[in-house]
């Protein structure tokens, strides 16, 4: 193995580590935040609303995040929704923008489903209570029941976001110049396939991994509550 690239190319790894981070931390936040919402929407009474939240997570997880990607990719330009170049999102934010958006949605329709499963695993005398107390069913579950059920959601949505991470190397297919796009460019320039491979797995390891203890640290605290 030759790893004389590295003094040369190890900006790229740089860049395109940040491009990830970007990449991840916006998709998690929009994925969780449309994730509640899909979830709340799958266990609302209102017959639509479930249909809606069901028809979601049933679509967003029976097709490939790579056809998805494509069809944002391709499908907003033809809708006609056009994003303003902004040089610091990555080399090309109108291309940035499908990237987030179809691996935020993607990533929803998980979320939605590992929260639906912690909110019914609270007790339904939960509910109850808060109601006879006098507070509206959306206080209780705001104040009451989110609150546990993220306790238990902890580990779950913890996996979900070093998914999110992995899966982010999918944009690579639109130009979006994260770590696995950077490691194709070096093999473009250097005709070494396997060893920019290597150090992209690495810098994918290094960050999940730190990643996960931080979230055992988190559970920790959240367990002495
Ligand atoms: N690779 C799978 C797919 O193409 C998984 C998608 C993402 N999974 C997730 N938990 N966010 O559908």
């Amino acid at each position: 193995m030759d790893f004389s690239f590295l003094p040369q190319y190890y900006g790229f790894f740089i860049e395109g580590a940040r491009v990830t981070l970007i990449l991840s931390l916006f998709t998690v936040i929009f994925g969780v935040i449309l994730g509640v919402l899909i979830a709340l929407m799958r266990l609302s009474s209102i017959w639509p609303l479930k249909f809606f939240g069901s028809a979601y997570v049933e679509f967003i997880r029976g097709t490939p995040v790579l056809v998805q990607v494509y069809l944002f990719y391709y499908g907003l330009p033809m809708a006609g929704v056009e994003f303003p170049e902004v040089p610091f999102l990555g080399s090309n934010f109108p291309d940035m923008m499908a990237a987030i958006l179809a691996l935020s949605i993607n990533s929803s329709a998980y979320v939605a489903e590992v929260f639906r499963a912690g909110i019914q695993a609270i007790d339904k005398g939960q509910m109850e209570a808060g109601r006879s107390l006098g507070l509206t069913h959306a206080m209780t579950m705001w104040n009451i029941i989110l609150p546990q059920a993220l306790r238990n959601i902890l580990p779950a949505l913890g996996n979900e976001f070093i998914v999110v991470i992995k899966e982010s190397s999918i944009v690579s297919v639109i130009g979006i110049g994260e770590l696995m796009y950077k490691a194709d460019t070096i093999k473009g320039n250097t005709y070494q396939a396997f060893e920019p491979l290597i150090v992209v797995a690495i810098i994918y390891f290094i960050i999940t991994f730190t990643l996960s203890k931080l979230l055992g640290v988190a559970e920790r605290r959240m367990k002495t509550h």
